[in-house]
């Protein structure tokens, strides 16, 4: 229970990671406020998730939805201890000689500016309180090219680079600020962005999960309750120290190339020595 008495706020809940995170923060003793764009499954949710849930829609993009958010949590609750910026989608998929300037603000708004707008309006709830922590969720698409589309990757390097500068602008308040960096997670993100139905969704994630042992050292897919955790821990006082950086949370993804972990794969010495020296 390390968030007895608290209240969490969580864009982006009703599904997912957000989802997982709404689940985790409960068992943990929070008061949860989630804000998402999806209606319907955040009001079925406020039936099936009991009196320690509270749903507000919120559209990121719009600031004055996520201020909305921010203020309809404190008056509810009392106060904000804890937000979790996490609302997001894969965006324009379009290389990057073709994006249009339109798609390329809209991404900018659903994945960046949302953050800081997150940030923005819970932080004068933080202060009241005395302190606080914020997590924002960015990606393994901010350190290489290859993993996502170039607007979101693009946005979620600037979410680390803004969780910095707010941790060093907010440590005098007591707020601490953090980013988790997820790898390969089942979600519906990847359906979402390339248009998939219900069967589809289903059967993108049944690949990911096959898929997995060949993608990262971790031998099994990533799943919401992975990035709830880290959540938890950064938002929790055992992470009292941990200011202005982020968690990868991602089976190894980034650890090198696959020849580093997979004995199978012939490693760089074998690409680069002649066979007689290797
Ligand atoms: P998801 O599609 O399962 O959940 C995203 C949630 O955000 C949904 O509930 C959706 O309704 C909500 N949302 C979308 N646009 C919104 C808006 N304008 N305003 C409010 N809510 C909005 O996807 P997932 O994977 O749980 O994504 C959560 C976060 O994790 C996103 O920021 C995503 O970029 C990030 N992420 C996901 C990874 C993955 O492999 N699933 C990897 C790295 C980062």
């Amino acid at each position: 229970m390390r968030f007895a008495g608290k209240t969490v706020v969580i864009t982006g809940g009703s599904s997912g990671i957000g989802r997982g995170s709404v689940e985790l923060f409960l068992r943990e003793g929070a008061t949860v406020v989630m804000g998402d764009i999806d209606e319907a499954q955040g009001t079925a949710m406020m039936s099936s998730l009991g009196d320690s849930f509270l749903f507000k829609k919120c559209d990121v993009t719009q600031e004055s939805e996520v201020k909305a958010l921010m203020d309809f949590a404190a008056e509810q609750t009392g106060g904000i201890d804890v937000v979790f910026n996490n609302a997001g989608a894969g965006g324009p998929r379009d290389a990057i000689d073709e994006i249009s300037g339109d798609d390329w603000d809209f991404a900018m708004a659903l994945l960046l500016k949302s953050v800081a707008m997150g940030i923005r309006h819970a932080a004068p709830h933080l202060k009241k309180r005395g302190g606080g922590a914020i997590v924002n969720t960015a990606s393994v698409c901010a350190f290489q090219a290859g993993y996502g589309p170039i607007a979101y990757s693009t946005a979620k390097a600037g979410v680390l680079h803004l969780t910095k500068i707010a941790a060093a602008e907010l440590a005098q308040y007591k707020i601490r600020v953090n980013a988790i960096c997820p790898g390969f997670i089942q979600t519906n993100i990847f359906a979402a962005t390339v248009g998939a139905n219900e069967d589809e969704a289903r059967e993108i994630n049944a690949f990911l999960g096959q898929a997995a042992a060949g993608v990262q050292p971790v031998a099994r897919p990533g799943v919401p309750g992975d990035i709830a955790e880290a959540a938890a821990y950064l938002a929790s006082d055992a992470a009292g120290f941990v200011t202005g950086t982020h968690l990868l949370v991602d089976g190894g993804l980034l650890v090198g190339t696959q020849a580093s972990w997979n004995p199978e794969i012939p490693g760089m010495l074998d690409a680069i020595l002649p066979e007689h020296l290797r």
